[in-house]
């Protein structure tokens, strides 16, 4: 399986969010306090497996902004969000 690495200095996949932090993390509530849907950029299939589904570029991460579909139509990839739904 081929990964896209194009984004990042070095060769990795983060083109630009929150460069200052060792390790971007961020936690979901669940439960009552959580929303009925939420889109989630992507970034958690490489800890997962498959797919390799990964975006890293939405203004407002760890939430997607829409910005996968500039990126898809530039690029002809199909990243798109995790959808969580109550
Ligand atoms: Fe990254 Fe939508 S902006 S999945």
């Amino acid at each position: 399986v081929a990964v896209r690495a194009e984004a990042g200095a070095g060769g990795g996949i983060n083109p630009a969010i929150r460069k200052e932090e060792d390790k971007v993390v961020d936690t979901v509530l669940t439960g009552e306090l959580a929303k009925p849907l939420t889109a989630y950029c992507r970034y958690g299939q490489l800890l997962t497996g498959f797919p390799f589904s990964l975006c890293w570029r939405s203004g407002t991460f760890p939430l997607c902004d829409g910005s996968h579909v500039k990126h898809n139509k530039a690029t002809g990839d199909n990243v798109g969000p995790l959808l969580v739904k109550k």
